[in-house]
């Protein structure tokens, strides 16, 4: 049952207002002022009446109902008391038979999101820059999931560029086959490395490198060959990060698939009257719009970054007819992405406006800005690595006995940093501090997963595999107990938001809010030792949480161990 929805309705019965504005009108107000409120300063303008007048009036013309206990007008706000006992046993039930699917919902039917995300480049470490794009880009795929969208995730690899010239004269110069054999990306970031510090002192380098793009383009067969060896040891290394963190993509059509579906975009773009010659080079001016140049055409008729991510819309429009295509990058990206969605918008695609760039503040481990260049790369396995030996350590300490303790450490040093990650809108800054992150109290992963086991060691001690729906929701009668029902109940609200506003974080607090409120539950009921039917009932509460919670946990991407 929709509760919003229905009190709305009682409020629109009394009114005659549309039932979807009343919806956005309704709110949730402070503790001890009832379920929900309907505020009626806006109709104050309409009606010319005090707003609390209006109040008293709408309250007087409220229909009685079932599942309502209670209307009771505080100044210019109509409070709604909902049947306590009704609503625990309709979300109880609810959860009880749909289960997963419980927090399903079929709004985006029939549409499709292609989401770009992770995208590291070939060659180049994957380091934790990358990881907030596959974080957040993986939690948004289940979320339109969830929400009935068909979803396309595309990892759009950097397997195309200037950096493979580079690699190819480094490779040469200083490297061995041995060598990258044996030391795989580690050894391609040192000689990549090496080459942008050699070429400080020598800038013919460059030349050569360009010289071996150049090649590469032409289809020469050293060149592509080497190409590809080095594209295969990048996705080793990228695929051992993507199991880890269980994530797979429907496609990784990168930048080097667009090669032969740039030349007719950019002939498009003149035909459109769009390309302008500035230094040898080909550009479309954006002044009008207070941007630079989107560059198309290098002076040698080289494509850049712009041209292929224009080729790859306009190819992705094609082939999947998006509602939306979002891309998941560090917020250094957002001129980029303005400027070559004007392209789009003046080639006269009206589905520019469906183009949608989600940008994410910095991660800092405490150290500054992370580079490739540099040197200073802070690689994702070794993230990974010191958070799960983090939890290893703590498993240790606190439950020395437990079963497959390498698998829960795993789960739970990797469910730590992935919902650090998403517990804060994105275009904050994170910094990781191993600590707090692995703390089994307060807001991080490992709480809600301890809060997890902690559902699961109650079902078991129970002896309860399945619960039955068949509960005496009234003998529920207690705050604590309605609460967890509400804030299982907020989730698809919830949800439905975090994919509007392209926010995992909305998920990952209601998630809090569920352990919170079970937690207290938990401190407050004694569930064991009760009678008969009240225990069958708190059993259910108990089951409906580890339900939400491991279906809502999903969505993150976050692993939920039945023990800790
Ligand atoms: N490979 C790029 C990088 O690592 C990210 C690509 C983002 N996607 C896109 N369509 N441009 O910075």
């Amino acid at each position: 049952m929709d509760f919003i929805k229905s009190v709305a309705g009682l409020v629109a019965k009394a009114t005659n207002l549309d039932i979807n504005e009343i919806v956005s009108l309704i709110e949730i107000p402070k503790q001890g002022m009832g379920d929900y409120a309907f505020p009626c300063f806006k109709l104050s303008k309409v009606m010319r009446k005090a707003p609390n007048l209006i109040a008293e009036e709408i309250a007087s013309k409220i229909e009685k109902s079932d599942f309502i206990e209670e209307v009771k007008v505080v100044n210019a706000y109509i409070n709604f008391y909902i049947n306590k006992k009704i609503y625990v046993e309709d979300v109880i039930k609810n959860v009880i038979e749909k289960k997963e699917k419980f927090i399903e919902s079929e709004i985006g039917k029939d549409k499709t999101i292609v989401i770009d995300y992770s995208s590291p480049n070939i060659a180049k470490p994957f380091h934790i820059g990358h990881l907030r794009s596959t974080v957040i880009g993986n939690s948004l795929y289940k979320i339109y999931k969830a929400l009935g969208y068909n979803v396309v995730g595309i990892n759009y690899l950097g397997d195309w560029g200037t950096q493979f010239g580079k690699l190819i004269v480094a490779y040469k110069k200083w490297g061995s086959k041995e060598a990258v054999e044996r030391d795989d990306i580690k050894e391609l970031s040192r000689i990549y490395v090496k080459f942008h510090d050699e070429a400080e002192n020598n800038p013919e380098l460059n030349d050569e490198a360009r010289a071996w793009l150049v090649k590469m383009q032409n289809g020469d067969e050293e060149a592509l060959s080497l190409w590809k060896w080095f594209c295969e040891i990048s996705m080793k290394e990228f695929n051992r990060i993507y199991d880890r963190l269980d994530i797979t993509f429907d496609s990784y059509k990168g930048e080097s698939f667009y090669n032969d579906k740039m030349a007719p975009v950019v002939e498009e773009i003149r035909e459109k009257g769009l390309l302008k010659e500035s230094n040898g080079a080909q550009i479309v001016d954006l002044e009008e719009y207070n941007m630079p140049p989107c560059l198309i055409l290098r002076s040698d008729g080289g494509t850049l970054y712009p041209t292929r991510d224009i080729a790859a819309a306009i190819y992705r429009k094609n082939h999947y007819d998006f509602h939306k295509c979002i891309y998941i990058t560090a917020l250094d990206q957002n001129l980029h992405f303005a400027q070559w969605f004007k392209v789009i918008d003046l080639m006269g695609y009206d589905w520019a406006k469906d183009l949608v760039h989600t940008p994410f503040g910095l991660v800092r481990l405490g150290d500054g800005k992370l580079s490739t260049r540099k040197g200073h790369v802070v690689l994702m396995e070794d993230i990974l690595n010191m958070a799960v030996d983090k939890a290893k350590a703590i498993i240790e300490e606190k439950n020395p006995n437990l079963e497959n303790k390498d698998d829960v450490a795993e789960a739970v040093g990797v469910g730590a940093i992935i919902f650090e990650d998403l517990f804060n809108s994105r275009i904050k800054n994170v910094v990781f501090d191993f600590d707090r992150m692995l703390s089994f109290e307060g807001e991080t992963g490992p709480y809600a997963q301890y809060t997890y086991a902690r559902a699961c060691s109650i079902l078991k001690k129970a002896g309860v595999e399945n619960v039955d729906s068949d509960i005496n929701a009234g003998l529920i009668t207690d705050e604590a107990s309605f609460n967890v029902c509400k804030v299982i109940n907020e989730f698809s609200e919830k949800i439905q938001e975090a994919g509007e506003r392209y926010e995992p974080y909305i998920v990952s607090r209601q998630i809090i809010e569920l352990c919170k409120a079970f937690n207290k539950f938990y401190n407050e009921n004694n569930i064991m030792n009760s009678e008969d039917d009240v225990k069958k009932a708190r059993l259910a509460i108990v089951y409906a949480v580890k339900t939400i919670l491991s279906s809502t946990l999903k969505l993150l991407g976050v692993k939920t161990p039945e023990q800790m």
